[in-house]
C-alpha cells in the first residue's frame, strides 16, 4: 500500500524551531539511541521526567518475561510527582484545572489548591481504613473531584479502578467484585447534556446484586444536591468528612512496580479484563508522551475531551498534564449541548492551545456544522490553537482534512495517536515538530517503541504488506498483568504463536511502501470500536443470552458506520417463533434496553435481526464472516457449501 493523498503537510517552521523534539534528525537520533541501548534510553528519561524517593539502580528485569519489571528497586509516589513537585518548582499559584460544568459554570483550581484537596481526600480515605494496596472503585462524573479521587488513591498507594459513568449497575458490580474493592467513591448524580444520571442509586443497585461484600463504605460527593437513598454507616457524605481532614498528607512511597490502577477493558471473551498498570513506568510514559506528542509548554492550555472512565482520561487528564505542571481544561458535558458549537466556544473562551479529541466527535460535529451554520467552527475564534490530536479509532481522511482546515485553520499539525488501554500511552504517533503528516496514518512509532507488522508466524513483513501489529520489545508503561488472571495476560498478549516474545496489540496494520508510515486497519479479534468505545462481541452476546426468557442464541458482529466508525449488529434466535413486523420491532427495542441494563447504553445494538437459526457449519460453529457480510448488506460471495442451513442467510438479511 502507498498513500494516495499527495498533499504535503509539513510541520510549521516556528513549531519545529521551538519543539521539545525538533526536526526529523532529532527524532532519528532518539530512535537510534533507544535502539542501541534501550535500558540506557529509558533509564535516562525516567531520571529526567520522574522524581524518585529512592533512585532505581536497575532499569529492566526481564527474568520472568512477559511479566516485565521496570525500575523495580526505585520508590516514588505519583501524586507527589503530579502536585508537590510542581509546587516546589514555584508553580503553586499556577492554574492546574479549568473546570467547565455542563451548564457552563467555570471553576479554577491552582496546583496548591489541588494538592490540598488531594491531601484532605487522601486523609479521608485513610480515616476509613483504606491502606496501601487496597482497591477503590471510582464512579464519579467528569469533575475536579474525579481527578482528586484518583490522585488521592495514588497518594496513599491505594489502587484505583475508575468505572465510566455510562456503565450499568451490573457492569459496575462486576468490576467492584473482580477488584475486591473496599470502598466506592461516587456522587449523588451526574449531569451531562442537561440529563441527570442517578450515580448513587446505581451504586446501591450494584452492591445489592451481591458479590461486593468487601465494600465497607461508599463515599458520596455532592453534585446536584438532590436527595438520594442513604444507608449509614456504610454511606458517608464526602464534603463533611473531607473538609474536616488535615490539609497535608505525607505521600506513601511505593515501589515502582506497585499497581497504580486497574482499568477494565473489553477483550475477545465475555468477561472484561482488569488491565493493571505499574506506578513508575506508567507515570514516565504519561509525562514523556504529553511533552513530546503534545509539545506541552508552560504557557499551553491543554484540553483532552475524554472521560476519566477511559484510559485516555487517565493518562492525558489525571496524570500526564499534571506531571508536567500544565494547565488543562476538564469538561463535564457533551460536545452537542447546549449546541454542537460547545467545543469551539470552549476553545475560544479558555484560549485552548492543544486540543485532543476522538474522530467520532469530529464526525458528528461535521454533520452538525453542515446542517446548522451557526455551530460551524469558522464562527468561532480558534486562533489560540496550535496542535490538534486524535485518538481511539482510525480517523478517515475526510474527517482529518476537515479537522485540519476548519478547526486548525490549516496551521495546526494533527497528531493521530495510536495506543490502547494496555499500552498506557502513545505508541505510534506523529510528533508535531517532526513529522510530515498523511491523513489517516498514525505515522511512526514513538521513540523507543519497536512496533512492527508481522505474519501469523511472527515473521516481519515487507512494507506495503498488511499484517498483524506487534511490539517487539517491552516498554515502561506496558500492561503488567490482567488482575487476578496472569494466564489470560500471557495468552492474550504474548501468545505462543509469536514465540511468546512479541506483544500482540490485537490490531492489523500496514506500513506505507515508501515512508514506512503505519496505518491501522482495525481489530483482528472479536473487539468492536463503536464511537471510540471498545466493545467485545462476546460480551454483548453474553448479555443477550442472559435474557433467558426470550433469547435462545445470539451472535454479534460489527459493520461500518459513517458516524460511529463501527455499529453493533446482533443476530438473535428467540425461544419463540421468529417475530416479524411490529412484533419484531417491539422485541428488538426490549432487547436493546436489556443490553443497556446489563452493560450500559454504549453497548446497545444498532441493528437486531431475528432468525429461526444462525448460519453454522456442520460441526456447529457460527460462521461470523458470513454474518459480517449480511450485516454490511453485501452480496454473499463466500463459499457457503459447508453451511448446514444456507436458507437462513436470506432470513437474517431482513431488517426488523
Ligand atoms: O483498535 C485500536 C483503536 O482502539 C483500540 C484501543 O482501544 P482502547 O483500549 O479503548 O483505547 C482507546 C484509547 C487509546 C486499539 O486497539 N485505536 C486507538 N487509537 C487509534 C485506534 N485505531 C486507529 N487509530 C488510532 N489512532
Amino acid at each position: 500500500m502507498t498513500h494516495t493523498d499527495t498533499r504535503r503537510y509539513l510541520p510549521p517552521e516556528d513549531l519545529v524551531r521551538n519543539a521539545h523534539v525538533s526536526g526529523r534528525a532529532a527524532y532519528d537520533a532518539l530512535v537510534a539511541e533507544a535502539e542501541a541501548d534501550p535500558q540506557g534510553y529509558w533509564g535516562r528519561l525516567a531520571r529526567e521526567f520522574v522524581s524518585w524517593k529512592k533512585p532505581f539502580t536497575r532499569v529492566l528485569d526481564d527474568s520472568e518475561a512477559p511479566f516485565f519489571k521496570w525500575f523495580d528497586d526505585g520508590t516514588l509516589n505519583a501524586s507527589y510527582n503530579c502536585l508537590d513537585r510542581n509546587i516546589e518548582r514555584g508553580l503553586g499559584r499556577k492554574t492546574a484545572i479549568i473546570f467547565e460544568a455542563d451548564d457552563g459554570r467555570v471553576t479554577r483550581v491552582t496546583y496548591a489548591e489541588l494538592l490540598e484537596r488531594v491531601c484532605r481526600t487522601a486523609n479521608a480515605l485513610k480515616s476509613l481504613g483504606v491502606a496501601k494496596g487496597d482497591r477503590v472503585v471510582i464512579y464519579l462524573p467528569m469533575s475536579i473531584e474525579g481527578v482528586v479521587a484518583m490522585q488521592a488513591c495514588a497518594r496513599i498507594g491505594a489502587i484505583h479502578s475508575v468505572v465510566f459513568g455510562g456503565f450499568s449497575a451490573q457492569a459496575l458490580r462486576d468490576r467492584i467484585a473482580d477488584t475486591g474493592a473496599v470502598l466506592v467513591m461516587t456522587a449523588d448524580q451526574q449531569v451531562r447534556g442537561g440529563k441527570v444520571l442517578p450515580l448513587k442509586t446505581i451504586v446501591d443497585e450494584a452492591l445489592a446484586l451481591g458479590g461486593c461484600e468487601r465494600v465497607r463504605h461508599v463515599l458520596v460527593a455532592r453534585r446536584t444536591g438532590a436527595p438520594v437513598p442513604f444507608q449509614a454507616p456504610r454511606d458517608i457524605w464526602a464534603p463533611a468528612l473531607v473538609d474536616a481532614q488535615p490539609a497535608t498528607c505525607e505521600p506513601e512511597w511505593v515501589e515502582a512496580e506497585h499497581p497504580l490502577f486497574l482499568l477494565y477493558t473489553s477483550g475477545s471473551t465475555g468477561k472484561p479484563k482488569g488491565v493493571q498498570h505499574a506506578t513508575g513506568g506508567y507515570l514516565l510514559h504519561a509525562a514523556l508522551t504529553c511533552q513530546w506528542t503534545f509539545d506541552l509548554k508552560p504557557e499551553d492550555v491543554f484540553w483532552c475531551t475524554a472521560d476519566i472512565g477511559w484510559v485516555t482520561g487517565h493518562t492525558y487528564i489525571a496524570y500526564g498534564p499534571l506531571a508536567l505542571g500544565a494547565t488543562q481544561v476538564v469538561f463535564e458535558g457533551v460536545p452537542t449541548y447546549p449546541d454542537a458549537g460547545r467545543f469551539w466556544k470552549m476553545i475560544e473562551d479558555h484560549l485552548v492551545t492543544v486540543f485532543y479529541t476522538a474522530p467520532t466527535a469530529i464526525r458528528s460535529l461535521i454533520k452538525a456544522a453542515e446542517a446548522t451554520p451557526s455551530v460551524h467552527p469558522r464562527r468561532y475564534d480558534l486562533s489560540s490553537l496550535r496542535i490538534l490530536g486524535s485518538v481511539g479509532e482510525p480517523i478517515n481522511p475526510a474527517a482529518w482534512t476537515w479537522y485540519h482546515e476548519q478547526v486548525g485553520g490549516g496551521r495546526c499539525p494533527i497528531v493521530d495517536t495510536f495506543w490502547q488501554t494496555e499500552t498506557g500511552g502513545h505508541m505510534i504517533t506523529p510528533l508535531p515538530g517532526v513529522t510530515e503528516l498523511v491523513p489517516g496514518s498514525c505515522t511512526l512509532p514513538f521513540p523507543g517503541i519497536s512496533a512492527a507488522v508481522v505474519d501469523e508466524t511472527g515473521q516481519e513483513l515487507p512494507w506495503g504488506q498488511g499484517g498483524i501489529l506487534v511490539v517487539k520489545k517491552p516498554w515502561p508503561s506496558m500492561i503488567r498483568t490482567i488482575w487476578g488472571d496472569p494466564g489470560r495476560f500471557k495468552s492474550s498478549y504474548f501468545p505462543e504463536d509469536f514465540k511468546g516474545r512479541y506483544y500482540l496489540a490485537g490490531d492489523g496494520a500496514v506500513r506505507d511502501a515508501r515512508t514506512g508510515y503505519f496505518t491501522i486497519t482495525g481489530r483482528i479479534d472479536d473487539v468492536l470500536n463503536v464511537s471510540g468505545h471498545r466493545m467485545g462481541t462476546m460480551e454483548i452476546e453474553s448479555a443477550l443470552v442472559a435474557c433467558t426468557e426470550l433469547v435462545a442464541e445470539a451472535a454479534v458482529v460489527g459493520r461500518a458506520d459513517e458516524t460511529t466508525g463501527e455499529a453493533i449488529c446482533a443476530f438473535v434466535v428467540l425461544k419463540r417463533p421468529r417475530p416479524t413486523g411490529e412484533e419484531a420491532r417491539k422485541i428488538a427495542a426490549e432487547l436493546r434496553e436489556w443490553v443497556a441494563r446489563e452493560i450500559g447504553p454504549i453497548a446497545k445494538p444498532k441493528d437486531i435481526r431475528f432468525g429461526d437459526n444462525l448460519p453454522k457449519t456442520r460441526s456447529g460453529k457460527i460462521m461470523r464472516r458470513l454474518l459480517r457480510s449480511v450485516a454490511q448488506g453485501e452480496a454473499i460471495t463466500q463459499d457457503t457449501s459447508t453451511l448446514e442451513n444456507p436458507a437462513i442467510l436470506a432470513q437474517l438479511a431482513e431488517r426488523s
